[in-house]
């Protein structure tokens, strides 16, 4: 199955994959989903926000199984699908052994689980929980100024329809496999791992703000140059992060005009920063703050700081993770990446379980993880899902 979509919305270039949310590299991932459930006689569902779910069965206190088959810009290739082809493939396991499920078993694809388009992350999922609410995600813009219910409604979706949804009244327990996104379980010696917990996370956005002027004619000591106060900003948000035993990356920045011989009036940049709690995070994000002012006040320059979305501290259901542990044997082991599972989590019972990841390299083209242990990861579901069911 990974190969089969394996040339959908691929860089040429890169080898990365750039599939986002409502992309026609999306639109052609979602055909792809609903031809997988009509292969094995599922029956597809789509929410108003654009999530898919097929089913196996009918009911109410359904399995979920499942993730997302959308992408950050040069994303590998498994993180999302190999949750979504693996549950396809625990299904034909399921099927092969004869089993005969007590409960609904339903394969989900989430929509726009990396927000790469209009900068929320798990929009699809949160949706669904009322965690997002329809009016603030249908005015999200791309970067082309296209708002998320302008897109929708150009992919033939009606903007009406999105927002909070009964899923959660007919889904008992929700388990998202996951490519690692880290080097634990290489050092536990373990194909798949148990997920404990997710780090609380979210997404700021920055704009240094100064004064356009030639690069030529304006003396060093005359300029309003924001770029300053931002250089100095990520240098502080390593040594925070760092010392805070938590993260801050910088990885988009948009620059204003963006001539090569201007000064530039605008440097806007997007913080995403995680810690191990909410109090460490606040207290990074004000740290990172105080220096960006520190850094802008003596050049004449300002910084302002926008909440763009904050997701809490995840811990997962103990009694499940505990069984899913002993079931399977795995070690269990806590993540830095946000997940649909993180969303679902404080509705439902929810686990993750982990593919080893040979480099821990993600979000990158060079992400990887040996067939061996997908195939694993496969086998690991399909006990689960068995127990479970
Ligand atoms: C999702 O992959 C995230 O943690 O950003
Ligand atoms: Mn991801
Ligand atoms: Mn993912």
């Amino acid at each position: 199955m990974l190969e089969a979509i394996a040339e959908i919305g691929r860089d040429p270039r890169t080898g990365g994959y750039r599939r986002f949310a409502w992309s026609d590299a999306d639109m052609a991932l979602r055909e792809w989903f609903a031809g997988e459930a009509a292969e094995r006689g599922m029956e597809l569902d789509e929410d108003g926000n654009g999530n898919q779910f097929a089913w196996w069965g009918t009911g109410d206190d359904a399995l979920l199984i499942g993730s997302h088959l959308d992408s950050v810009p040069d994303g590998g290739a498994y993180d999302g699908p190999l949750g979504v082809v693996s549950s396809f493939a625990a299904v034909d396991e399921l099927r092969a052994q004869g089993h005969t499920p007590k409960r609904p078993i339903v394969v989900g694809n989430f929509a726009d689980e990396e927000g790469a388009r209009f900068g929320i992350a798990c929009a699809g999922s949160q949706l669904v929980t009322g965690a997002l609410s329809a009016d603030k995600a249908l005015s999200l813009k791309d970067r082309d100024g296209q708002t998320l219910a302008e897109v929708m409604t150009a992919r033939g979706r009606d903007p009406r329809a999105v927002g909070r949804t009964d899923l959660l009244d007919s889904i008992g327990t929700f388990v998202e496999l996951h490519v690692e996104q880290g080097r634990s379980l290489i050092h536990s010696d373990a194909a798949v791992g148990v997920a404990t917990a997710i780090w609380p996370h979210g997404r700021w956005r920055l704009d240094f703000c100064g004064e356009a002027n030639h690069a030529g004619a304006t003396l060093m000591e005359d300029r309003h140059d924001p770029m300053q106060a931002y250089a100095a900003t990520v240098i502080a948000a390593r040594r925070l992060a760092t010392d805070a035993g938590a993260r801050a990356t910088f990885g988009r920045l948009e620059v204003e005009p963006g001539g090569t011989n201007a000064i530039p009036s605008r440097v806007r940049a997007w913080l995403d920063a995680r810690a191990a709690d909410e109090g460490q995070l606040d207290k990074l994000v004000d740290a990172l703050m105080h220096q960006a002012r520190s850094a802008a006040d003596p050049d004449g320059t300002t910084v302002g700081l926008t909440t763009e979305s904050v997701s809490p501290a995840v811990e997962f259901d103990v009694p499940l993770r505990d069984r899913l542990a002993s079931l399977l044997d795995a070690p269990v082991l806590p993540t830095g990446a946000g997940h649909d599972a993180g969303v679902l989590s404080p509705h439902v019972p929810t686990a993750m379980l982990f593919v080893r990841n040979p480099t821990g390299v993600s979000h990158s083209p060079a992400e990887f993880a040996e067939d061996a242990d997908c195939q694993a990861g496969v086998e690991a579901l399909t006990t689960v899902v068995r127990a479970l069911s």
